[in-house]
């Protein structure tokens, strides 16, 4: 199967996967019954590398490389992101460093979003000299490498040998001349896997939990010998974020994986996120119901974040970080399975 129709099937399946529930269920805000706050002065700017943004959102790493149809929704999910001034990530680079053909199908982005924060992507597959041209082709302010054994393994035509990615990566981070963020797929990360990669250089770490795109569910509806176990594999989102915190590093971390409302961005940022991905809502809204339903529901998740934050007594995202909440359910058991507070 070629490259450029494999993208084609994943973007298929990820608009017809359906997401049913919330991974921050489990997650309760505590009523602020003594209200000091005012709507008025609740602000969602923040900065990410240096340049500022509207809100902490991110249109996480999802496609390039296949042609026309990748390109027309880059270039939407572009717009979005320069009528914003939220950060944009590009889907991996490797098909256009494999066939130069490709490249427009990301330079569209920078082309449409001259002033955005713009992340190149690769796999923790890559080479030092990939990343430096994957950076240059689109101008990037940073690069993701991202770590996604468990989708490969599901891949009949996947890699089956990951020994040299987190060597890979190191050689990576001290080569590239901006800031690298490691992430995962969807399958989500433990506090060892974080510390590692914090030893490892890494800028930041998007931990990419389970809970929203499923790419075990989509590589075994491609391919006749199912490995359904795979299916329900991984680290929920929530869980990913409270690893992650409990090392109490100097080490930003971003929030993705299954994250589609308002609610999910103010609780993944209260869990101590600095910025929350989302590409499954992304690409699902576009193709289901155009450019301007996403301009709109960006424009909704806005003003019901800073409803939120008032009824939360917050004015700033960094105050947002420190909301007392209540955690329940298996969260919970597995927060205290692990030893962390
Ligand atoms: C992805 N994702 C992804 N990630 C990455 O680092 N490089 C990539 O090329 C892709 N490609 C890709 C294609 C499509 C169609 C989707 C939906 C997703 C993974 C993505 O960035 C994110 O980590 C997961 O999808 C989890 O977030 P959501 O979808 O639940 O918001």
């Amino acid at each position: 199967m070629s490259r450029e129709q494999r993208k084609h099937d994943h973007i298929q399946q990820a608009i017809q996967q359906e997401q049913t529930r919330s991974p921050f269920e489990d997650i309760q805000f505590i009523h602020q019954t003594l209200a000091t706050s005012s709507f008025h002065r609740c602000q969602l700017e923040t900065t990410f590398l240096h340049k500022s943004i509207s809100l902490p959102l991110l249109i996480n790493a999802m496609t390039g490389g296949g042609g026309k149809q990748t390109a027309r929704i880059n270039q939407q999910l572009a717009e979005v992101a320069q009528h914003f001034s939220i950060p944009m990530a590009v889907g991996s680079q490797m098909a256009a460093i494999k066939d130069q053909e490709q490249i427009h199908t990301y330079q569209i982005i920078r082309d449409t979003a001259p002033d955005i924060v713009c992340l190149a992507n690769l796999g923790a597959e890559a080479t030092p000299s990939d990343a430096l041209r994957a950076i240059d082709m689109i101008e990037a302010d940073g690069l993701q490498i991202h770590f996604n054994h468990i989708q490969e393994l599901a891949m009949p035509e996947g890699d089956r040998d990951f020994s040299m990615r987190l060597r890979n990566l190191e050689a990576i981070v001290a080569k590239s001349p901006v800031p690298v963020i490691a992430k995962e797929v969807g399958f989500g990360m433990t506090k060892e896997a974080v510390k590692r990669l914090y030893e490892a250089g890494v800028h930041a770490v998007d931990v990419s939990g389970t809970g929203g795109t499923n790419f075990s569910q989509i590589e075994n509806a491609r391919r006749q010998l199912s490995l359904g176990f795979f299916n329900s594999w991984g680290v929920p989102t929530p869980i990913a974020l409270l690893e992650a915190r409990s090392l109490a590093l100097p080490l930003p971390f971003i929030a993705s994986g299954g994250i589609t409302s308002s609610v999910d961005i103010a609780k993944a940022l209260s869990l101590g996120a600095s910025l929350v991905g989302m590409s499954g809502f992304f690409i699902k809204t576009l193709q289901n119901e155009g450019i301007d339903a996403v301009i709109a529901s960006v424009t909704r998740m806005q003003e019901e974040l800073r409803y939120m934050m008032t009824a939360l007594n917050v004015h700033t995202v960094e105050e947002l970080k420190n909301v007392p909440l209540i955690i329940k359910g298996e969260t919970h058991h597995w927060l205290n399975e692990r030893g962390i507070d």
